[in-house]
């Protein structure tokens, strides 16, 4: 799959492409059916709500679930993103996000390479962050908040914010979130936040430097999204601070699944 000229602009300018109906219904089915039985697993790669509970994220599933093995190989990602970054790359991170219903909690303003850069030493924001919804997302089940263009003010002061959730982060001051949402209102009053919304199957590639956040879950519906995070090999980490789910070592150039790897899964189950 390969991304048209005008989906590339739009990333370099927004920092963030949404490709609807990248996926289709059947084998997010298959994806769905395999959660019930990770969420269920005792497992340190679970991070917990720190209010309900319930299951925030569940890390290292490609090595917890062969179906999940295949979609972090699957050619629909990792086509695009070597069209991105025409270089080796590595599996860094995979995970669903579950923001369950009700009770889903917020993530708080931030970049995904500060956390990179100061827990596990990545050189440069390279890394590509490609998502899958597996749920219907909409505007009342805790949505991504993207600002448009904040990708290109690059790697600024971060916060390490260890209290307001289960999952500790380098967030972004609220003066300068405040300062990258005028920016982008200057250049469309009706894009100073985008909500990405979209059915389930729908996809999401983001730069390392885009500054993105989600608020609570307040409705009935679970907002579940697959996360794959691919980083250049000539761009790996160079701690090993935090657990293998949270930055993965296996620094090997990941190698594409067939396009069907999903369907056919399910036929055979
Ligand atoms: C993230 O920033 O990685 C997660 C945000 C979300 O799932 O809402
Ligand atoms: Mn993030």
């Amino acid at each position: 799959m390969k991304l048209a000229d005008q989906q590339t602009t739009a990333l370099e300018r927004d920092g963030f492409l949404i490709l609807p109906d990248l996926f289709g219904l059947n084998e997010v089915a298959l994806l769905r059916s395999r959660l019930p039985a990770l969420l269920a697993e005792d497992s340190p790669a679970n991070i917990i709500e720190k209010a309900s509970g319930e299951v925030r994220t569940a890390m290292g599933i490609h090595l917890r679930d062969e179906v999940f093995e295949k979609l972090a190989r699957h050619p629909r990602l990792l086509e695009p993103a070597r069209q991105i970054r025409p270089e080796p790359l590595y599996i860094q991170q995979v995970k669903v996000n579950v923001k369950a219903a009700f009770s889903g909690e917020v993530w708080q303003w931030h970049y995904d390479f500060a956390t990179h850069h100061h827990e596990d030493g990545v050189p440069q924001p390279l890394a590509l962050n490609l998502h899958v919804f597996l749920d219907d997302v909409n505007e009342f089940n805790g949505p991504l908040y993207f600002i448009p263009g904040s990708h290109k003010f690059g790697a600024h002061q971060a916060l390490h914010d260890t209290a307001t959730t289960s999952y500790p982060l380098w967030v972004v001051d609220r003066q300068v979130v405040r300062e990258m949402i005028a920016n982008a209102e200057a250049i469309d009053p009706q894009r100073g936040i985008v909500a990405a919304t979209g059915k389930r199957g729908t996809g999401l590639i983001f730069f390392d430097t885009l500054v993105h956040g989600s608020p609570v879950n307040l409705s009935p519906w679970d907002r579940s999204i697959f996360s794959l995070i691919l980083n250049p090999l000539s761009n790996a980490s160079s701690r090993a601070r935090r657990p293998d789910f949270k930055h993965h070592r296996d620094f090997t150039d990941v190698q594409a699944v067939a396009d069907n790897c999903l369907l056919s899964a399910a036929e055979l189950d």
